[in-house]
């Protein structure tokens, strides 16, 4: 098993442990790809939740919200393409039966490529020291200039492949690589085939009225159709967005990964609305904003990376993923996209009504381009958790596990301790958790010594500790324990609001954005 196995295992199992993600109806003994989210995973994804929702509808004053439902008009997966065009391209392995999409396989391959380049990186930083030049040995070491040309050359062709539907040379190319069950390493392939990624299913109460439907691939259509209603009613001028959050649904063929690919998921997207012409600038601001965002989360600059896309989804004329460094390596964690008028146009079109927008200023009417963020809320947790969770080193020789999530996110953000069960102290504690709780998530606990106590909110994720003991009926002060340093600083129990806020109030955060 590699180093990064082992640290996604331990991220799977510590999020079950602490009460973050459970398997879905995991007594019936689970439901592929469907996960729960727990007592504090619940916490932590409504925080990120808010995060977003905050910096991109609150912060700007021509961007609304809305919350459209799962269900839609079948015809709306007609016009948007989703009926016809929304598939992954499948490979059965005959020998083992397993299927597989045939682009991961692909992609899989140029990681295990990367994986050799990042392996040329450290020796060299290594050989050379304080001397060594990433840029300039990158572009420059034959080795390593070489692979990298071996992944544009495959990736290429793949995404020539499936842009003209070339399904056989999809293949061609796996059996020339040479690409093996990852499983068994069988190398006996059935034919690439199309699959579609939605889940149909039924509305009506008789088999002879019941409608065919299909639960919501992506939220974005949500927004498409509602964007006269909204335009109007909110008396939006262009540019202006509209964001939403919701469940997605998709019949993930390569269902693994933990919550990075699920077939329920939830989304977090904004369109925004601009004149035809613009959308160069736009797609460049946008991109920039996003990763702001991403980066006042203070999660480490080095593990984001933006991806260009070579093949271009139907809608698209230009797209870049924001990558993040999961366990497994780069993947894609949020997509922008500039939409063009496909979306507006296609629903005019399927709906006969018009979808335009009027500009009083120049007296014209037109269809306008639409620039979108689409992030994966699990995805963003995913990244945020599996991030966080680190092994420390103590000068003790001992080790501790500790949830080091941006404060701003993290589930609870203080846990009171009375040091012992008796002499007035719980009172105390109870008491100040009382007055906290008004503002902050706090979470109250006695059981145990106190330096276990420290460890299990260590792992938990918890920013501060207080603890009361017996200065504290004298002079009303507490001690106050930082996760991430483990100082301990003694304080009055007066200025502990104002302490906790400074730390995990969104405003700071978003202030560095
Ligand atoms: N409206 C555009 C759209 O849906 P996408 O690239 O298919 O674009 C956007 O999805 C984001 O949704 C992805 O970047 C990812 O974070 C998330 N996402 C997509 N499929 C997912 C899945 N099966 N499980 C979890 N997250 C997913």
């Amino acid at each position: 098993m590699t180093n990064q196995d082992d640290q996604f295992k331990k991220v799977v199992s510590h999020a079950k442990e602490y009460g973050y993600v459970f398997q879905s109806s995991e007594i019936y003994d689970g439901l592929s790809a469907v996960y729960d989210y727990a007592q504090n995973g619940a916490e932590l994804k409504k925080n990120i939740r808010d995060y977003w929702w905050k910096a991109v509808v609150q912060m700007h004053d021509n961007i609304v919200g809305i919350d459209s439902s799962i269900f839609m008009h079948p015809t709306t997966w007609k016009a948007s393409g989703h009926v016809d065009a929304f598939n992954d391209p499948l490979i059965d392995n005959k020998d083992s039966k397993k299927r597989y999409r045939a682009d991961v396989l692909i992609e899989d391959y140029c990681a295990k490529i990367e994986g050799k380049i990042d392996k040329e990186v450290d020796k060299a930083a290594k050989r050379f020291g304080d001397a060594f030049n990433k840029e300039e040995f990158i572009s420059t070491n034959p080795r390593v200039v070489g692979y990298y040309d071996k992944i544009k050359t495959i990736l290429s062709r793949m995404a020539k492949s499936l842009e003209s539907e070339d399904l056989a040379d999809v293949k061609a190319l796996i059996e020339e690589l040479e690409i093996a069950d990852p499983l068994t390493g069988s190398r006996n392939w059935t034919e690439v085939k199309q699959f579609n990624l939605m889940f149909g299913t039924k509305l009506g109460a008789s088999a002879e009225s019941a409608m065919d439907l299909y639960l919501r691939p992506e939220t974005a259509q949500g927004i498409f159709v509602n964007f006269l209603n909204v335009q109007k009613t909110g008396r939006m001028k262009i540019p202006f967005g509209i964001a939403q959050t919701g469940k997605a649904f998709r019949n993930e063929i390569v269902a693994r990964q933990f919550i990075f690919r699920m077939r329920e998921f939830e989304q977090m997207e904004m369109q925004f609305f601009i004149k035809p012409g613009t959308q160069k600038e736009w797609f460049e601001h946008w991109k920039e904003t996003r990763m702001k965002w991403h980066l006042s989360l203070g999660m480490g600059d080095e593990n984001y990376r933006f991806h260009d896309h070579e093949k271009l989804a139907h809608y698209a004329d230009a797209a870049t993923d924001i990558e993040f460094k999961f366990p497994f390596g780069f993947k894609e964690l949020e997509g922008i996209h500039s939409r063009t008028d496909f979306d507006l146009k296609q629903h005019e079109e399927f709906s006969g009504k018009k979808l335009q927008y009027f500009d009083h200023e120049t007296n014209e009417s037109y269809t306008p381009y639409v620039l979108e963020t689409s992030i994966g809320l699990d995805r963003m947790f995913l990244a945020v958790f599996s991030n966080a969770l680190v092994e420390e080193e103590l000068d003790n020789n001992t080790t501790r596990t500790v949830l080091k999530l941006p404060a701003v996110l993290a589930p609870v953000k203080a846990a009171i301790l009375p040091l012992v069960k008796k002499d007035g102290l719980p009172e105390i504690a109870r008491q100040i958790m009382d007055d906290l709780k008004w503002d902050f998530n706090v979470a109250y606990d006695e059981k145990d010594a106190v330096g276990r106590r420290y460890r299990r909110q260590d792992a938990n994720g918890t920013p501060f500790c207080i603890t009361v003991d017996h200065d504290t009926l004298e002079d009303q002060t507490v001690t106050i324990r930082h996760r991430d340093t483990m100082e301990q600083t003694r304080v009055k129990i007066e200025d502990l609001r104002d302490l906790i806020k400074k730390e995990v109030d969104m405003k700071s955060w978003l202030k560095k954005i």
